[in-house]
């Protein structure tokens, strides 16, 4: 299943175009806050779908019967593009645990490229909910990957995948190899270069968050 939060008219239509503004680009503070803003929203809506149980709450006036979520979801990223959206997901499910995967797209001197995982820190994952945070789903081959990689810590209940934007090859990639995901995207883009970026996309969103890097 895949959703796009900007198919209704909402906020996350304007951070995903501040997003993709090459003028606002130059404020990384500001690029950093609309992913989180996005991921905010992913992550409220996705609480909606969650199993919720009631509890008795003890006010000072007397006794309130209201509902907390059964079951804490985890929240893992890629590192490092992933970090904002990941603060946005924990300012929402606070007591979430988290886990981190490093996964980078290692350049060969023909121009193509293999993704390399390198680094996981993760909890115990059997039968837990998984909110997965990756800005770009371009081909969706490292988000598959660091899936794989993540599901050999315990058979996941239920996987969730958000991300800013999401081609659509991607998207149908992620679904073939995880058919049981839901996809959550602040916007979908149709094309992808040669070089794995998405057209119009926003270029690349660990540089524009965090800073250019050397290349690998
Ligand atoms: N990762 C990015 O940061 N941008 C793209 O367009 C594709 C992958």
């Amino acid at each position: 299943m895949v959703i796009n939060l900007s198919k209704e008219f909402s906020l996350v239509s304007t951070w995903v175009a501040e997003l993709r503004d090459t003028e606002i680009q130059k404020d990384m503070m500001r690029f950093r806050r609309n992913l989180e803003r996005i991921s905010e929203v992913a992550a409220y809506e996705i609480s909606k779908k969650l199993e919720w149980k009631e509890i008795d709450v003890t006010t000072p006036l007397g006794t309130s019967t209201t509902k907390i979520l059964k079951q804490q979801p985890v929240v893992a990223s890629i590192l490092r593009a992933g970090i904002p959206m990941h603060n946005g997901l924990l300012n929402y499910f606070d007591k979430a645990e988290s886990a981190f995967i490093a996964a980078y797209r290692k350049h060969s001197p023909d121009g193509s490229f293999q993704i390399s995982l390198e680094y996981m820190s993760c909890p115990e994952l059997e039968g837990k909910v998984v909110i997965i945070s990756d800005p770009m789903i371009a081909t969706g081959s490292s988000l598959v990957k660091t899936i794989q990689f993540l599901k050999q810590e315990g058979d996941i209940k239920e996987l969730h995948i958000i991300c800013a934007i999401a081609c659509t090859v991607g998207i149908e990639y992620v679904l073939r190899e995880l058919p049981k995901a839901i996809i959550w995207c602040g916007d979908i883009d149709d094309e992808l270069t040669a070089k794995g970026y998405i057209v119009p996309g926003l270029g690349d969103a660990g540089d524009l968050a965090f800073g250019p890097k050397l290349q690998s």
